[in-house]
């Protein structure tokens, strides 16, 4: 059984705490601490369908299956790092301080563009889309790219989007025009320099 400690705590959301992997620093392992497994089995199938279709995984971390920890069952995932090492920060993070945004405003806008793109290209669904579960990893070049680290997949009961890609699309255009405006009702200083994407 892995012992997962509380210096190797990576981050926290609503339901679930990140450490990373006792064993291998380019892993994280997600326990649930609030709530039950509802959202992690539905998020593991939506992996399932992921593995057998996607060819392009630049944007969302693999699955590498689960394991027993002292916390109980972690679901173990690619841990996302810029390049000089450090773990890679949210998107809240870039946005929640008006310096730090403006500082880094047109690679976020970038990364944020470019992940729509990918999105829309190979038909990654998201349930919703918050500044939390956005990573942006910062590469050697100044560039940013972003990565979704949470809330992936699509619930409907039928899921056509995941089998037809126009419909996909319109779910996608859909989740990005509601995470602009929650974008701009959560970081109001951010004004028009957060570009509509
Ligand atoms: N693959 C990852 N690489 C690096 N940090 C991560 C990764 N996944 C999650 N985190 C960090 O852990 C936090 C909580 O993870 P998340 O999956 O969003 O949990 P929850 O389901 O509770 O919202 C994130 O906001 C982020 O800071
Ligand atoms: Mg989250």
């Amino acid at each position: 059984m892995l012992q997962l400690t509380r210096e190797k705590l990576i981050g926290k959301g609503w339901h679930r705490e990140c450490y990373e992997h006792p064993d291998d620093r380019d892993l994280c392992i997600k326990v649930v601490v609030n709530g039950n497994n509802a959202e992690t089995n539905r998020e593991q199938a939506y992996y399932r369908y992921l593995t057998q279709h996607l060819t392009d995984w630049r944007a969302v971390p693999r699955f590498h299956g689960n394991v027993e920890t002292n916390l109980g069952q972690g679901a173990v995932f690619d841990l996302v790092y810029d390049s000089d090492g450090q773990v890679s920060r949210t998107l809240g993070y870039y946005l929640e301080s008006p310096e730090r945004f403006l500082k880094n405003k047109t690679a976020l806008n970038s990364a944020l563009a470019q992940l729509k793109q990918y999105q829309l290209q190979h038909n990654v669904l998201t349930m919703s889309l918050k500044p939390n579960n956005l990573l942006i990893q910062r590469n050697d070049d100044g560039a940013f790219s972003a990565h979704i680290i949470d809330n992936l997949g699509n619930a409907d009961w039928i899921p056509l989007a995941n089998y037809f890609s126009w419909f996909g699309s319109a779910k996608i255009e859909r989740k990005w025009s509601r995470f602009h405006k929650l974008l701009g009702q959560t970081y109001p200083h951010l004004g028009n320099d957060l570009q509509a994407f």
